[in-house]
């Protein structure tokens, strides 16, 4: 390190200015003799322009000059940041106190007298030098860290930047998901639409013409009766109804007793035996019953269709909800348990995987309050309780009404947060979680939100039970803005 000072200093541009050409000559004789490189100039002018020009480590100025004298040099060089850092040492005859008050005013950083001693002037050059090395050193330093900063910074947006959109592509990969359900039920359904056109439409004409006028009747009974069938049944009971119709049907002397049971069953006609045993014993009874049951699935693929495309709009406005911009600055008044649903609704997928959600909402009035904000916090709540209980437990919200708040409970059964730890979850980027699953914003994003609707949160944690309690003011009013 001293080493390399000793090499820059033997390397130093010096700048001498004196238009006295016998003490310009002897300055630069005896710097040149020290190894320094000396750029002689004999007036004011050439000196600043030659500054400008490749700005010197140091100049040894000379006060008394004609046209533009050593203070006025000094000015300019102080005005133009380019050579405002060269140190200048001011050489002059002029020996009394007002002088040096001026060369130290003007910038100058010290002050020879006339006639000087050669080694006085080797010895100020050198701290000169010294320093003004010193303090380049620094400054490039300095740069540099600022510039390591800067990047540092930028890489922290960046990693920022991925884990949220890694976060946002899990949200989006579940969302797929649960419309691609409906949407496969739907086309599925049309599947089934397609077919009764095509195999069935030309029969119908023939079928009903031959219909006598009671089996008309029994035929619009039956199916108005399996039309209103909405009990659902698991699939065991469904085997067990199975099993007894089979061996019913059997002791009937009913043939393809197998088929009429799956049949009977999908009507909901198990319980019905005794009415439609007739039209089971004839060729005709069976093809009527056959009739009825493809105008049962015909009705039941229009309500899956229409079940799946209410679920598919639901998801829909659940994210078309979350995500519009908040409209300003200005507070809506709006229903807090919609926010709580429409966020439910985005985590759908994530919450089947094994997690009971229970729900205790108290009836409250809609309040005044940015929403798509409070939508945020029920958001990462929400999203901290599953991640806390890897997706399997319990996830309790309760929302009650109290005099003048509401109050937001949401509660899970996850490993809960450690004492040593509690004083720091709500600070920007504290995380306990891996890299890509967690950036530690999550908590300090509700936190800016709570303070401004001026609520405020709080937590309670044991292993097995964290509960988060957002208290909120219950502005029923629109508030004034300050103006
Ligand atoms: N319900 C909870 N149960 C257990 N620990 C929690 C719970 N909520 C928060 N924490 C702890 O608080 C930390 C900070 O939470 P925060 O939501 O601010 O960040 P994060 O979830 O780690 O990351 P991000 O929300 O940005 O994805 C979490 O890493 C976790 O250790
Ligand atoms: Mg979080």
């Amino acid at each position: 390190m001293i080493e390399n000072q000793e090499l820059k200093l033997i390397k130093a541009n010096i700048l001498v200015v004196d238009d006295n050409p016998v003490n310009l000559r002897l300055l630069v004789q005896i710097l040149t003799a020290k190894g320094y490189k000396v750029r002689p100039v004999p007036n004011g002018k050439l000196a600043v322009s030659t500054s400008q020009a490749a700005p010197p480590d140091l100049i040894l100025l000379d006060i008394n000059m004609p046209n533009m004298d050593g203070y006025e040099v000094c000015q300019k060089l102080k005005d133009d940041p380019q050579t405002a850092d060269v140190p200048v040492i001011f050489i002059s005859a002029y020996n009394n106190a007002i002088d040096k008050v001026k060369a130290f005013e003007v910038g100058g950083v010290d002050y020879i007298p006339k006639p000087f001693q050669v080694e006085e002037v080797l010895v100020r050059v050198k701290n000169h030098l010294s320093i003004r090395i010193l303090q380049k050193t620094l400054q490039e330093k300095n740069t540099n860290l600022q510039q390591t900063l800067e990047e540092l910074k930028t890489t922290q947006e960046q990693l920022i930047q991925s884990e949220k959109m890694a976060a946002l592509g899990q949200l989006i990969a579940g969302i797929a998901h649960e419309i691609n359900t409906p949407l496969g039920a739907i086309r599925s359904s049309i599947g089934n639409l397609k077919d009764f056109f095509q195999n069935n439409l030309i029969k119908l004409p023939i079928f009903f013409r031959n219909l006598t006028p009671i089996e008309t009747e029994n035929f619009l009974k039956i199916l108005n009766f399996s039309n209103q069938k909405n009990q659902s049944l698991s699939s065991r009971e469904v085997r067990r109804l199975r099993r007894n119709l089979v061996a019913e049907l059997e002791t009937r002397n009913i043939s393809d007793c197998h088929s009429i049971a799956d049949v009977l069953v999908d009507l909901g006609l198990h319980q019905k035996l005794e009415q439609i045993s007739p039209f089971l014993k004839s060729e005709r009874g069976l093809n009527i019953l056959e009739q009825i049951y493809q105008f049962y699935t015909l009705r039941q693929s229009a309500t899956t269709i229409n079940i799946a495309t209410e679920k598919a709009a639901k998801i829909v406005f659940a994210l078309k909800t979350h995500a519009r911009y908040d409209s300003g600055e200005i507070q809506i008044k709006s229903d807090i348990i919609n926010g709580i649903e429409t966020v439910l609704t985005l985590y759908q997928n994530q919450l089947k995987q094994g997690v009971d959600v229970i729900k205790n909402y108290e009836q409250i009035p809609e309040i005044y309050c940015y929403p798509d904000s409070l939508n945020q916090v029920w958001t990462n709540l929400i999203h901290n309780a599953l991640q806390a209980m890897n997706y399997q437990g319990q996830l309790t919200i309760d929302v009650t009404k109290e005099k003048n708040h509401l109050q937001v409970k949401i509660t899970d059964t996850g490993k809960g947060i450690s004492q040593e730890i509690m004083p720091q979850i709500f600070k920007p980027f504290f995380t306990t979680k891996p890299a890509g699953e967690g950036s530690g914003l999550g908590l300090d994003i509700v936190n800016k939100i709570i303070n401004k609707h001026q609520a405020s949160i709080d937590v309670d944690s044991i292993p097995g039970k964290t509960t988060f309690t957002v208290t909120i003011p219950m502005n029923l009013e629109e508030e004034i803005p300050n103006v």
